[in-house]
This record gives structure tokens, sequence and C-alpha cells, in this order.
């Protein structure tokens, strides 16, 4: 399913504008979206979700045009959204909580709602509290009720606002098996702070800044912008004034930092790139690759 967007515009309120001009065609497959705090990611899922009107330019999902009520409600048919601030019913239990958004999504047989709510508790590690009251959850048990209410009627639209945030690494790695287990015909857009999310399971990324659609395009690419520009080198060694450290690694003998670097400092070593390294190039750069959507 192919999502289209067109001049993409959002000014919140009185001209705050969190998105401004974004052209993105997105297909079926999972799509990575980056991009710093308040670079607009949020505002552009809300949008594709159908929960938030745009200011300017338009969205089509699958044909559907978000415009209208009609669009709306087809593509609302076949959607699953994980808002970034979920708000679960504290006093429902888990498997209450999934069973009263199954019936909100029209999932009527009941049967049927069972047996799925029993299959995604398992799928995201909370069966063992089914029948905990969502209220007593952690912050990162709730996020995994959130992820199995996204799944829930199988849809082939999955809109995910920082699904990972808060989970545990075992957790972390559970959450992309079941995403890679989707596969099919899903178009599936996520997006994350964590890059290693997005290395690992997203062919495909998109990076706003500041409202701006920078980058979109493989992920392979984006991990070439820091091609030949990724090095390491000893962290007493002074930087250049456009060398951007990515991290620094403490070793037994002193620690080492790993820069993106268009005239290393002596002694710097080059390495391959990361997702991580591309991202600071691409930033480096100010957004300007060949990738660049139009
Ligand atoms: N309801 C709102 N009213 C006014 N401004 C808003 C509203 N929601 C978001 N904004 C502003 O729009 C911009 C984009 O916010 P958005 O939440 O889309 O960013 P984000 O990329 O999701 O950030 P984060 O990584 O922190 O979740 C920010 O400047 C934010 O302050
Ligand atoms: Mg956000």
């Amino acid at each position: 399913m192919q999502i289209t967007i067109e001049g993409l515009g959002k000014t919140y309120g009185k001209g705050r504008r969190a998105l401004d001009g974004v052209d993105l065609r997105l297909d079926s497959g999972m799509t990575g979206l980056l991009g710093a705090n308040g670079a607009g990611k949020t505002t552009l899922m809300r949008i594709l979700a159908g929960v938030l009107r745009p200011t300017a330019g338009r969205v089509l999902v699958g044909g559907h045009d978000l415009a209208t009520s009609a669009g709306r409600i087809a593509v609302k048919r076949m959607l699953g959204y994980l808002p970034q601030e979920l708000a679960v019913y504290p006093d429902l239990t888990a498997a209450e909580f999934l069973d009263y958004i199954a019936l909100l999504k029209g999932i009527d047989d009941r049967q049927a709602r069972r047996r799925q709510v029993e299959h995604l508790l398992g799928q995201v590690g909370l069966a063992d509290d089914a029948n905990r009251r969502a209220g007593t959850f952690s912050a990162g048990m709730r996020r995994r009720l959130g992820i199995a209410q996204t799944l829930l009627g199988d849809p082939r639209l999955i809109i995910v606002d920082e699904p990972t945030a808060g989970l545990d690494p075992q957790e972390r790695m559970r959450f992309r098996a079941l995403l890679a287990g989707l596969g099919g015909d899903r178009t599936v857009i996520l997006s994350t702070h964590i890059l290693d999310d997005v290395a690992q399971s997203c062919p495909r990324v998109a990076v706003l800044t500041a409202g701006r659609l920078v980058f979109a395009g493989t992920t392979e690419g984006l991990v070439g912008a820091a091609a030949g520009r990724t090095f390491v080198v000893d962290s007493r060694v002074p930087l250049g004034r456009d060398d951007v450290l990515v991290n620094a690694t403490a070793f037994a003998d002193g620690t080492r930092v790993r820069i993106v670097s268009t005239g290393p400092p002596p002694g710097a070593r080059p390495v391959p790139p990361t997702l991580e390294d591309g991202y600071v190039a691409l930033l480096q750069d100010g957004g300007v690759t060949a990738e660049v959507a139009r």
C-alpha cells in the first residue's frame, strides 16, 4: 500500500510551524522516521493517522484522500496507531483493555476477540499479566500493551510513535522480531530516537529537521552519507572545528572517540560508518544529500 504526501504543512495556533512543505512517498514495508525533539515526527504521524488535520498539502493513503471524511473512515479501518502518549484505562486489566479496543475496531465476534487478545498478549510478553490492572503496570509494560493494541485486527497500515521508548533491551529485541514477522503488504512507519531500531528493522528511512524533510531513501543510503568520513582517534588529539563527535569509548589504554570529519586530525583511523555516523553526517551537511525526495 502506498502513501503519497504532497506539500504537507502544519502550523499550530499562532504560527508555530511544525511541518513545512513535506513531500514523501512511502511504499509497503518498514520506514523509520528520524529527527530531533520537536522536528515534527509526531505531528506527521498524527496527520497520517487521521487524528490531526494539516494546514497545507494533502495525503493519499492507498488512494484514499485524508481530506475527505470518507477517506479518513477508510484509512481508520486499516490502521493500527500507537500514539507517543497512549492513555490506558487504569482500572481495566490488560485483557479487558485489549478486548475493549478490539470491540471499538469492529471485531464483533467474542471468540475471535478472545483469541486475538490472548495471542497478542503473548506476543508482547504480557501473558502472565493479562488479568492485572493496567494502572499497576510499569511504563515499559504499558508500552507493550500499547503495541498489542496497535496490532489488533491485523492492520495493513501501522503507525507507531516511539514504540520502543522505555523498553528494556530484551523487550526491544522482542518488538523488533515481532515487527519483522509482520511482513507482507503492510506499510509500517516507526519513529524513534534509537538508531539501532532503524538500522535493524527499517530498509527505508526519512529524516525531519525543524519540520522539513531532509532525507528520504534507503537506510543504506543514509549510512553512506558518512562513507569516507568516519574515523576513530585518541581522545587527547584536539579535534577540528567541523569535526563532530559521535561517541567516546573507554579502553584500558585510554579513551578513543569516534568522529565524522571531512578533514580528520592526525592519527585518525578510518572506520566503516554506521547509521549513527550517517545521521550525524547528514546533519553536518545541513541535510543536503543526493537522496532527498522530490
Ligand atoms: N499541540 C500543539 N500545540 C502547539 N505546538 C505544538 C503542538 N504539538 C507539537 N507542537 C510543536 O510542533 C513542533 C513539532 O512537534 P512534534 O511533537 O511533532 O515533534 P517530534 O519530532 O515528535 O518531537 P519528539 O521527538 O520530542 O517527540 C514542536 O515545535 C512542538 O513544540
Ligand atoms: Mg514525538
